[in-house]
């Protein structure tokens, strides 16, 4: 098998719309939205997206093997915080990121007007720089109006020892 040190990686996330709870994408507010996940934590679908895509880097399972949702102490997390474990997690292995791609589907409210505060969130969260960081918005032309989903794919690079 040709060795090399990058690896592609891949997480999805969805989540059903609820009125008046709040939606939180990349640890960035979306305040015109009246409706937020249903979740256990915030239900920051982009966060939970990124570190499953990338867990999957390593083959280290997914976010519910270090988080799972029935345990009480992760009611209402911030879910930067499941990123930043799982970014330790890579480090440990000398394996940092080369960049990432990420999709959101939501029909409303039109999340370009977001888009910069939520790659500064990202830059900050993972000392990449923004243009390494690639964000499309996408509706679901009215075909799934009840929820919100992200698809992230990450390239990862290993460091030699
Ligand atoms: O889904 P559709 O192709 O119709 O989206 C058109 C454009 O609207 C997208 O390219 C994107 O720039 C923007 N958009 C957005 N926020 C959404 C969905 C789409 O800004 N929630
Ligand atoms: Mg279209």
């Amino acid at each position: 098998m040709p060795d090399t040190n990058l690896r592609i990686g891949y997480g999805e996330d969805t989540h059903a719309l609820d009125e008046g709870t709040p939606l939180v994408i990349g640890g960035v507010k979306i305040s015109e939205s009246t409706r937020g996940p249903q979740a256990h934590s915030d239900g920051d679908v982009l966060f939970h997206a990124l570190a499953d895509a990338l867990l999957s880097t390593a083959a280290l399972g997914d976010i519910g093997n270090y988080f799972p949702p029935s345990e009480a102490e992760f009611k209402d997390m911030n879910s930067k915080r499941i990123v930043e474990k799982v970014q330790e997690l890579l480090l440990e292995r000398q394996v940092r990121m080369v960049n990432m791609a990420a999709v959101i589907t939501l029909d409303k409210p039109k999340l370009d007007p977001y888009r910069e505060r939520i790659q500064v969130s990202l830059v900050d969260l993972l000392s990449l720089s923004s243009p390494r960081i690639g964000l499309s918005f996408k509706t679901s032309e009215g075909l799934a109006q009840g929820y919100i989903q992200a698809r992230v794919t990450v390239l990862v690079q290993r460091s030699e020892e």
